[in-house]
């Protein structure tokens, strides 16, 4: 099993002018990949670019609650229908400094789409920001309900990271893991259970230390493959195994399938 990205933007306009190109490397370095909705209409964009390796996430950040009424729960569960959408995401809370979306108006559209995964039985993935607290006491009533989930991009605490793992989440690492001020980033990764463990870009966002800068797309994933195959003390072939074979089985996408499309 080859290199897989659990967690990609491809459908943003930073990929407007090269997307075919991008998606043609990705095709290439990659068995399969997971674009990842942010708005309703990001997530429609993805699920377009469904078929031949490519799956989709669907859901609403915590950046625009507002989207997160009525009929975008509709247009949601609609889109969730569509083949190819393996998960709700990303949805969490962010209360970083500049985003102004109320923590009451978050945490009600974080309640609705996790209670759109129950009803649909999808994974869910986790965008947290300064919100581990509130996050988590959310999180404690859903976790048994769900058919897993994953702790996106994951730079939080150590408490956090225990609190995912007991809910038998699992835990993703982007390009920031590999940046050399992140050991204490590298550090809490040892405590992740290699049965766990998943890889990631966030692309076009936080582009790994040797292409650090850049506009990061899905094939630099193997630089964190590479960093993690290093903090875990196991070969690359075996961190990638091991990545593809828990993103599958989380995912359920069948394995033989994405090896005759790789
Ligand atoms: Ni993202």
């Amino acid at each position: 099993m080859g290199l897989v990205d659990t967690h990609c933007h491809l459908q943003t306009d930073r990929f407007d002018e090269d997307r075919d190109e991008i998606l043609a490397r990705s095709r290439e370095a990659l068995d399969w990949l997971v674009v990842i909705g942010d708005t309703l209409a990001s997530s429609e964009a993805g699920v377009a670019l469904c078929g031949d390796g490519i799956y989709a996430a669907v859901g609403v950040h915590p950046y625009h609650p507002e989207e997160v009424i009525e009929a975008g729960l509709t247009k949601l569960r609609e889109l969730a229908a569509r083949p190819g959408v393996v998960a709700i995401g990303e949805i969490g809370l962010d209360y970083y400094k500049y985003n102004d979306a109320p923590p009451e108006a978050q945490q009600a559209a974080f309640r609705a789409q996790l209670e759109l995964a129950v009803e649909l039985d999808l994974p869910v993935v986790i965008h947290n920001r300064e919100s581990e607290d509130d996050l988590s006491s959310i999180l404690d009533e859903y976790h048994q309900s769900l058919p897993g989930g994953i702790l996106h991009c994951f730079a939080g605490s150590d408490a956090y990271l225990e609190r995912g793992l007991g809910w038998g989440f699992h835990i993703s690492f982007a390009g920031n893991v590999t940046f050399p001020k992140a050991q204490e980033l590298r550090d809490r990764a040892v405590d992740v259970p290699f049965d766990r463990l998943l890889i990631e870009t966030d692309s076009p966002y936080l582009a790994p230390q040797p292409v650090r800068g850049k506009r990061c797309e899905p094939a630099y994933v193997r630089h964190t493959a590479e960093t993690l195959a290093e903090v875990k003390g196991v070969s690359y072939d075996e961190l990638v195994a091991q990545t593809a074979a828990n993103a599958a089985r989380l995912f359920r996408i069948p394995v033989e399938k994405s090896q005759a499309e790789s």
